[in-house]
């Protein structure tokens, strides 16, 4: 069966990682979550001592003890980090402040996409990122990018942390998302931005079913 490869870019907090979670079990695809490997990076980095403390320098030099997998769960896939369960790690505000100082790294990018590459090689792979559909599978057979305003972006992520017994403000999150936004699309290596063959899909007023409904329609036309 002709199997394809799913790009889905867009800004943070545009529900991406939850259209790519369906859309992989409804193909019956591998989903494949990228902003959890440079969160999990992000995690090694903030580990190395002096704990807290970026040093980009030693972090380029110790890319190579980093391993990084993902595993099914119950409910949710699960991602490891030398063989630590970090899910619940990587989604803290922390994570959230400095992953888009350590993804503008090019020897970070160079390193995931590498293993980014090999987790796409076979197809039938739902990858949810910044870079996929431009940097990593420009040659993807089908590509979203998502956008939404930044407040509604704000409101679903404090949700998000609301429901995960996380303590922020919406103001925080908000300036928190905006921030990311901007180093995103301004770093200097693979920059966050639509790739030109992508549909751009802005979900502020959509639902998910409305959403899903969009990209599955998409899917089933190159299917067949
Ligand atoms: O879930 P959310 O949209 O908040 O972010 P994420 O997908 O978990 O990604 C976290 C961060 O990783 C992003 O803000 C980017 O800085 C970086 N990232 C990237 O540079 N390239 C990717 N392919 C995926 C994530």
């Amino acid at each position: 069966m002709n199997k394809l490869i799913v790009a889905i870019d867009g800004f943070a907090a545009t529900g991406k990682s939850t259209q790519a979670k369906r859309l992989a079990k409804a193909l019956n695809y591998t989903y494949v979550d990228t902003g959890a490997m440079y969160r999990a990076v992000t995690l090694f980095a903030l580990e190395q001592p002096p704990e807290g403390n970026l040093d980009f320098d030693l972090l380029n030099r110790s890319l190579d003890q980093i391993q990084i997998h993902f595993e099914e769960g119950a409910e949710e896939q699960q991602t490891f980090l030398n063989g630590l369960n970090v899910s619940q790690a990587i989604r803290d505000p922390k994570i959230n402040q400095h992953v888009s100082k350590v993804a503008a790294q090019k020897e970070v990018r160079s390193f995931l996409s590498k293993t980014q590459k090999l987790l796409g090689a076979n197809k039938g792979v739902v990858m949810d990122g910044r870079d996929i559909g431009t940097a990593v599978f420009p040659q993807a057979e089908c590509k979203f990018f998502l956008t939404a305003t930044p407040e509604v972006r704000a409101m679903r992520r404090y949700q998000e942390q609301v429901q995960a017994g996380v303590d922020e403000s919406y103001e925080a999150v908000l300036a928190s998302v905006k921030a990311r936004d901007e180093q995103d699309t301004t770093r200097a290596y693979a920059p966050l931005k639509k790739a030109e063959d992508a549909l751009e899909i802005e979900v502020s007023n959509l639902t998910i079913e409305e959403v899903f409904d969009l990209l599955y329609a998409q899917v089933s036309k190159q299917l067949n």
